[in-house]
């Protein structure tokens, strides 16, 4: 049966799946904006950097040009005067054939100027320094010593965001290599050529670079928003069409529950009420052929045989319908049985057919520990056993009943060596009314191994049944060692049926 289902819980399951999923989509929305955030931003920092080197490389052009020319003379003016470091050089200053005074000017002081008077073309300042210095006010700052140790250990770039005056930028330093060229002036003061002679540094203001980093991160929110916003409108709008679905789903469920039942107590109650007009008509027909039976012409005596066969089919199929129900509406009670006297009672009760068709019975020896409803095994048993008396031809000489033991449950079988169940038939022969066709002559009511397939569900086990094709038929069930989990009953009757049926004892 359905698991009864309100409106009020379909709508909780529903909002608690949505808002799930709102929140996931929450979740992967703020990832992305986290991330692009993170993108946007290390691209402003890469751009800056980016500028900071072209700016160093340049410089370092600049350098390298007046070091190839072993520093350039310029004329000697009140801001450019003969540098007391370069004395040492012999044509420090000269004069040309004008008269005109000239001095040499060394390429770090060259680039020192042109910082100086057209840094503001520039926007940003070059600082040329070293932990040993020729000029003191080429003096490092601290991030710039940092730098240089940095360079003594093989690095060869340092790059970080810091603040200068309050204003955020990227610094970029970078080491400066002695060559030959600066060894003339440099040589004195005990460099090689490959040595780290100091470094040269830039910062680079990051304000240009934020203002349109700005810009692009607004579209981005307002973007990421608008994708999220559509995102929970979605959700919400297939949460209520799923809804009203669901609801509509249920209120045609619940209609199709109640017909069935409805047609359910139908069936039950003329099945109930069936027997006893059927018993009277088969009570009827079999004294009309015992004491009247003379008194009928041919005609007459056929017809009457005809109507005692049937009834007495039609009997059988109504208790056998009575007996489906009622293994669908008691409550089983379980115990621990004797498997034996199970066997042994079935036995009995087929003894006169056993012996008549010279059919031998194994059973086993001993089985401890079945834990079940001993009404109902015992019907399960003797279902199977009558279907292999009823189905299993006229080689049949031999049905076997075992029983295995597995740490979980038992399977319990019985088998016979009649006639074989094609696969076709293996696999639908447990369904109500479904008889194994090939038997025609064979009376039965279809309903013995639904029967048993139901008891044997509400025991937790299975049922199944193998042939080889060839001979004969072993029809299995399982039982749980534990027990079944709960008592079940799948089908409380109509009041009218009068409760509990008492198990028929004859079939
Ligand atoms: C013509 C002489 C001359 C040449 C060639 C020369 N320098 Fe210098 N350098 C100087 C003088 C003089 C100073 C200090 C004066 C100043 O900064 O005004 C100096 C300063 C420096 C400084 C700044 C730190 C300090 O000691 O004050 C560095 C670094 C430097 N030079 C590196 C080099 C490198 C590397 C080369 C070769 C590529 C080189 N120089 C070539 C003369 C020279």
């Amino acid at each position: 049966m359905m698991q009864p289902q309100s409106d009020v819980s379909v709508f909780f399951i529903l909002l608690r799946r949505s808002l799930s999923i709102a929140l996931i989509w929450t979740f992967l929305c703020f990832i992305a904006a986290f991330w692009n955030i993170a993108t946007e931003q290390k691209k402003t920092i890469d751009l800056a950097q980016r500028e900071a080197r072209t700016v160093i490389d340049k410089d370092q052009a600049l350098r390298f040009w007046a070091t190839d020319h072993h520093g350039v003379y310029v004329p000697v003016t009140k801001d450019t005067q003969p540098n007391d470091n370069l004395r040492h050089i012999p044509e420090r200053d000269i004069t040309t054939p004008s008269g005109m005074q000239l001095t040499l000017i060394n390429p770090a002081t060259m680039l020192r100027q042109v910082m100086n008077q057209y840094g503001d073309m520039y926007r940003t300042k070059g600082h040329i320094t070293s932990l040993k210095l020729v000029n003191h006010l080429n003096k490092p700052d601290e991030w710039e010593t940092k730098a240089l140790y940095e360079f003594e250990t093989g690095k060869e770039e340092v790059m970080s965001v810091t603040r200068i005056e309050g204003n955020e930028v990227v610094r970029l330093m970078k080491p400066i290599y002695t060559n030959a060229g600066c060894l003339e002036c440099h040589g004195s003061q005990g460099y090689k050529e490959g040595d780290v002679r100091g470094g040269v540094s830039v910062s680079i203001p990051l304000a240009g670079y934020r203002a349109i980093e700005k810009k692009s991160l607004r579209a981005m929110y307002i973007t990421h928003s608008f994708l999220w916003l559509f995102g929970l409108l979605a959700i919400a709008l297939i949460f209520t069409r799923s809804k009203k679905r669901r609801i509509e789903r249920l209120d045609d469920l619940q209609t199709l529950e109640e017909q069935s039942e409805k047609i359910k107590i139908f069936a039950y109650s003329v099945a109930h009420d069936l027997k006893n007009p059927v018993v009277a008509i088969h009570g009827l027909a079999s004294l009309l052929r015992k004491k009247q039976f003379d008194k009928l012409d041919d005609k007459g005596r056929q017809y009457c045989e005809q109507i005692v066969k049937s009834s007495a089919q039609l009997s059988a199929l109504v208790d056998q319908i009575n007996i489906f129900i009622s293994a669908k509406e008691q409550p089983l009670t379980i115990e621990l049985l004797d498997f034996q006297e199970i066997c042994n009672t079935v036995k009995e009760e087929y003894a006169a057919q056993l012996q008549a068709r010279h059919i031998e019975w194994r059973e086993p020896t001993r089985v401890d520990g079945i834990r079940a409803d001993r009404i109902a095994i015992t019907r399960i048993i003797r279902n199977l056993v009558d279907n292999a008396l009823k189905y299993s031809g006229e080689n049949l000489s031999r049905i076997t009943i075992t029983c295995e033991e597995a740490t979980d449950r038992f399977t319990i079988s019985v088998a016979n060596d009649g006639n074989p169940i094609s696969r076709e038939a293996c696999r639908n022969i447990f369904v109500r009314f479904k008889r194994n066709c090939d038997d025609r002559k064979v009376q039965g009511t279809g309903l013995g191994l639904a029967i048993v397939k139901e008891l044997a569900g509400l025991h937790g086990g299975d049922v199944w049944v193998e042939s080889d094709g060839r001979e004969g038929a072993a029809f299995f069930f399982t039982l749980a060692r534990t027990g079944p989990a709960e008592t079940k009953t799948r089908f409380s009757g109509p009041a009218f049926m009068g409760g509990r049926t008492p198990p028929q004892k004859s079939e």
